[in-house]
């Protein structure tokens, strides 16, 4: 069974089972803590302060190897995540529609992840595609000229039934 990304946030067994391979040892920061994000999907703040204790790190150095490499969530997210640029240009064209639609078909609200686990949105600042505005942006993806059908398309090609 597919493990959900929130429910295992007490549960250290497996995330033991992976530092105690990396403790006593110097530079595993990194890996370890990919290999408690590939296990919970995202790094909340209690797997940072449970990785600091167990391989005894400073906390400060957890977070800024978190911080720093783009690859670590600390949020959870959904399979597929959009950012819904809230630029000048994307606001006047609609971007709000597009957050709307998002609410009234998948109960998903900016900061959230649908039911499913499949899509979770957040707005985003100006992502640079101005004259194509309102614009969506996933993993490096830019999806220009949206509408509420071209939002619907987009949705079922990354899984919503
Ligand atoms: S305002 Fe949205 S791309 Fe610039």
């Amino acid at each position: 069974m597919e493990k959900t990304r929130i429910e295992v946030k007490e549960n250290y067994q497996e995330l033991d089972s992976v530092l105690e391979k990396y403790k006593g040892r110097g530079g595993v920061l990194i890996k370890a803590l990919q290999e408690a994000q590939e296990i919970y999907g995202y790094l909340p703040r209690e797997i940072l302060i449970h990785v600091a204790y167990e391989l005894d790190v400073p906390l400060s150095e957890v977070y800024s190897v978190v911080s720093f490499y783009s690859l670590f969530k600390t949020k959870v997210s959904g399979k597929c995540h959009l950012e819904i640029c809230s630029g000048t240009a994307c606001y006047v064209k609609g971007m709000k529609d597009l957050l709307e639609y998002l609410d009234e078909n998948l109960s998903l609200k900016p900061g959230g992840v649908s039911e499913d686990g499949k899509f979770s949105v957040s707005t985003a600042n100006c992502v640079g595609a101005c004259s194509a505005a309102p614009v969506i942006k996933i993993g490096d993806e830019l999806y220009g000229e949206m509408t509420l059908k071209s939002l619907q398309k987009l949705l079922e090609e990354h899984g919503h039934e």
